[in-house]
């Protein structure tokens, strides 16, 4: 039970071909994370172009509601996009494999980097909405190619810790486009088209790097049925000839995914044995989603700037870093700490610091330190995120469902998290219009109702079996079951039939 030093032993285990490959495909959430944070810096400068392109279409300024409009459409479009995407990824994976699937996902971001890229020369906004859509839908794959194919090409020892950097390169992503994003480097009205089509050089990156990564072994065993083509990439990947182990793990894994009926999305909706565990997974997608994270991402630097903030690209540049820093935290904590303290820490967290802006943001005329305040209360809204609502909504679904229901669980968790996505996107400008000041106020009642649900609803999953989790649900389920409930050995007992 050290994990310390059996990591340490560990990343002697690490070859290059390894690294080649996990960090090739960390480019794919580089890439979500730098379309997710791409639109928040040069918002004012883009906007002056829909005005422009308008005039000069139809001889006459664009009214303020249209601007708002288009312009939380162009954002939210992303999630639309991430929608598709993540619906898709299974028709991808299985078909053409984990590494070609992505090689094939960078034409959309090729695609996308023309369109954004191009919007400005063809005077055309519809361009850039085009291209943000495409790229959304490269996002939504991405989100499911890269922690499976780094989960499948390594050793088990190391599984936690690589998987945790399709995170990592997520909040990289968002910080290099906040940074991008200054006016100096590319945030301004001449260069602002490369700044939206920056994402065709990862891709180009990733385009060449990708033929020499190898094909997840998983995949060739599993879908292809080519033991020796795994045989020889599990060698090179461990840089040792001892891979009986792996293959026969492998294969462990897939007979016990095969004995368990797939279970399909709408069976899953239906069945009320999963009725309490698909509630507890939607729930905890949405508390990740309307806490109002994306609103601080896609919207910032508005936010900071009405904050009376004199600087608010560089403040949103240190929310960023905050993220990037707490993300790292998270990252040795969420081993260690139970799910459901972490996540009504979080909660409680966004919540307080939610008040705090709203206050700061209140009193901002009568005082002017406020915007201060208001600069350290979006820094620890974004703190609290990465440390429980951020990383735990996803943990937590993969640890109530067993193998047969998590593909379905998944689909239906991502379809919830990119909805709940475009609807803070699209909708935070008006409602920010029409309250002014007390917006978050939106946000804080959400949180704190998203904190009694985790608190009553959401079991602890660290740990624990899928049988005992499931015990735990009939347990609570309605109408005194307690009393009736059969004793702890008799549930166990049951546990592989929920029916019972
Ligand atoms: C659009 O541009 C015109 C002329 O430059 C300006 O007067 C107007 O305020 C702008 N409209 C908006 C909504 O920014």
């Amino acid at each position: 039970k050290e994990p310390s030093s059996r990591t340490r032993i560990c990343l002697g285990l690490i070859n290059r071909l390894l690294m080649l490959a996990v960090g090739t495909a960390v480019i794919g959430s580089l890439q979500f994370g730098y379309n997710t944070g791409v639109i928040n810096a040069p918002q004012n400068i883009i906007e002056s172009f829909y005005n422009q392109t308008w005039i000069s279409r139809f001889s006459e300024p664009i009214s303020q509601s249209t601007l708002t409009a288009l312009w939380s459409f162009s954002v939210a479009v992303f999630s639309v996009g991430g929608m598709f995407g993540s619906f898709s990824v299974g028709l991808f994976v299985n078909r053409f494999g984990r590494r070609n699937s992505m090689l094939m996902a960078n034409v959309l971001a090729f695609l996308a980097a023309v369109f954004m890229g191009f919007s400005k020369l063809a005077a055309s906004f519809e361009m850039l909405i085009i291209g943000r859509f495409i790229v959304g839908v490269y996002s939504g794959l991405s989100t499911g190619f890269v922690p499976m194919y780094v989960e499948e090409i390594s050793p088990t020892s190391l599984r936690g810790a690589l998987g945790t950097l399709h995170q990592l390169g997520v909040v990289i992503g968002i910080l290099m486009a906040q940074i991008f994003g200054i006016e100096s480097i590319l945030g301004n009205a001449s260069l602002w088209p490369l700044l939206m089509g920056f994402t065709l050089l990862p891709a180009l990156l990733q385009c060449a790097l990708l033929p020499f990564c190898p094909e997840s072994p998983r995949y060739l065993l599993i879908n292809c049925n080519e033991e020796s083509k795994a045989c020889s990439v599990l060698i090179k990947l461990r840089g040792t000839d001892e891979v009986s182990e792996d293959i026969q793990e492998m294969r462990e894994e897939s007979q016990k995914m095969m004995r368990e009926k797939k279970v399909t999305i709408p069976e899953l909706v239906r069945s009320p044995i999963y009725r309490q565990p698909i509630l507890v997974a939607v729930m905890l997608q949405l508390s990740q989603q309307l806490s109002g994270i994306n609103a601080v991402f896609y919207y910032s630097t508005g936010i900071f700037e009405r904050a009376g903030v004199s600087q608010p690209v560089y403040a949103t540049i240190g929310a960023g870093l905050v993220n990037t820093a707490f993300t790292v935290v998270s990252l040795f904590v969420v081993e260690r700490v139970g799910r459901r303290p972490l996540h009504l820490i979080g909660l409680m967290g966004m919540a307080v610091s939610a008040v705090f802006l709203t206050v700061a943001m209140a009193l901002l005329d009568q005082l002017r330190w406020m915007s201060y305040v208001s600069i350290v209360a979006i820094f620890s809204f974004v703190a609290f995120f990465e440390i429980g609502p951020g990383p735990i909504p996803w943990f937590i679904v993969a640890e109530l469902f067993s193998q047969g229901p998590r593909p379905a669980a998944i689909a239906v968790a991502g379809f919830c998290n990119w909805s709940a996505n475009f609807i803070v996107g699209m909708s935070f400008q008006y409602v920010e219009q029409l309250l002014g000041p007390y917006v978050f106020i939106i946000f804080t009642v959400l949180l704190l109702g998203f904190f009694v649900f985790t608190y009553f609803k959401v079991p602890e999953t660290k740990g624990r079996t899928f049988d005992e989790i499931a015990a735990g649900f009939r347990h609570s389920s309605g109408q005194g079951a307690e009393k009736y409930a059969a004793p702890e050995e008799f549930n166990t007992l049951k546990g592989d039939d929920p029916d019972l």
